[in-house]
């Protein structure tokens, strides 16, 4: 793989991202493989990454974190890939610092621990937005708040409508609507728990729509109206669910300090937030950033596990359906640029797909040796 393109980020200057030669991927350690980019995803970190240079970064650069394509060549320890299969994976760029490990690029390198198999009638531009959510979700769901692991099986109704698993322990999920928290809903209810969680009206029957039962495990409130926080405890209070913990998944001041109202009306505890939150929050309250930089990489870590055992049955069977639906900006590294602005402008979840034809010819391990 010398020739490999990428979208640089040449300076820590905010300049566009230009399209030149990226790092050589032609070896992955024992436990990487390297995989031809088919599509990737847009997330805020990208944007505001280049933008903010928020860490210290190596020039040239590469960002992108969420790829799904197909496996060229696999690190000597890979059991469970092949050359030719078509998989997901969530880079690891900001764990190793370097190019290599990112996505915006016609190859990346991948830990074999975050990659996973997608069967032939998922597309690539569908299942790409799932890893980092997943990612973000295990920390959350199994590592802070210590929730028990989400299983691939269909998950009979509980929560708002009865049912046979754990229907009285309710989770609150803030933010249903966005990526992290549509990935989060539904690990939370693979793991057995019901779910209360917030959306804009318009997307009620989205997030409802998340779950194959039709949202019998999920109570959806409207995080615009008024007094949002005293609902919930309302409700929780008034079906006698068993509240057992609060992730923010938008991690705004407003939706931090919410997600604390209802975890401090329930007693205290752990409050996991994908972002920094206020300070000055009830003392029972003990929120906790998320940082999905090495989910996965710890042999029986929870995200390890979800990662290995709960996403390939998930994806496979259907149970776990890659939401939110992509808007597909256009295809090629150039429209990269493009799709970070309207991504930071308040469009939804944004896909660039890439050219170039996989062909798949010689040796599994070594079809991609150039
Ligand atoms: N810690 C980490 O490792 C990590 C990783 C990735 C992302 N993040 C952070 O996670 C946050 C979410 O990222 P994302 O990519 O999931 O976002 P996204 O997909 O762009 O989310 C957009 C949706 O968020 C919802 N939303 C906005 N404000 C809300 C509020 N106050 N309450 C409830 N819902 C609200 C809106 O839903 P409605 O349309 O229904 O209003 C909107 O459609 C970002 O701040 C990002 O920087 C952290």
């Amino acid at each position: 793989m010398q020739n490999n393109q990428a979208a640089l980020i040449l300076a820590a200057d905010n300049s566009p991202l230009q399209v030149g030669q990226g790092p050589y991927q032609s070896y992955p350690a024992a436990d990487e493989v390297v995989v031809q980019v088919a599509a990737v995803a847009i997330n805020p970190s990208e944007w505001k990454m280049k933008e903010f240079g928020y860490l210290p970064l190596k020039y040239p650069h590469v960002l992108g974190s969420d790829v799904a394509g197909t496996v060229v060549k696999v690190g000597e320890e890979v059991k469970r890939f092949n050359a030719g299969d078509r998989v997901i994976g969530h880079c690891l760029g900001l764990l190793y610092g370097g190019a290599k490990h990112r996505g915006f690029q016609n190859f990346t390198t991948l830990r074999e621990a975050v990659t996973a198999p997608i069967p032939d009638a998922v597309r690539f531009e569908d299942a790409v937005v799932l890893p980092l959510a997943i990612s973000t979700a295990s920390v959350g769901l199994f590592g802070h708040l210590k929730f028990r692991l989400p299983s691939a099986e269909p998950v009979d109704g509980h929560g708002d409508g009865g049912g046979q698993r754990h229907r009285d322990k309710v989770v609150l999920i803030w933010g249903a609507a966005s990526s992290r928290g549509s990935v989060a809903v539904q690990l939370a209810v693979a793991a057995g728990y019901g779910v209360v969680t917030t959306a804009s009206a318009k997307n009620h029957d989205y997030v409802r729509g998340l779950i194959p039962d039709g949202g019998k495990n999920v109570a959806v409130f409207d995080y615009r109206r008024p007094n949002a926080a005293g609902n919930i405890i309302d409700r929780i209070k008034v079906r006698g669910w068993k509240f057992v913990g609060a992730y923010d998944c938008i991690g705004l001041e407003e939706s931090t300090r919410a997600c604390a109202e209802v975890v401090h009306a329930f007693g205290g505890g752990i409050l996991p937030s994908v972002l920094w939150p206020p300070q000055d929050l009830p003392s029972d309250v003990e929120a906790s950033v998320v940082h999905a930089i090495r989910p996965g990489t710890v042999a029986g870590s929870p995200g390890s596990r979800v990662w290995r055992e709960y996403l390939p049955q998930a994806l496979a069977n259907g149970s776990l359906r890659p939401r939110p639906e992509p808007e597909i900006v256009g295809s090629g590294l150039d429209k990269i640029e493009g799709a970070l602005n309207l991504h930071k402008a308040g469009e939804p979840i944004l896909i660039v797909k890439f050219n170039r034809k996989w062909r798949f010819c010689g040796s599994a391990k070594d079809a991609a040796s150039d």
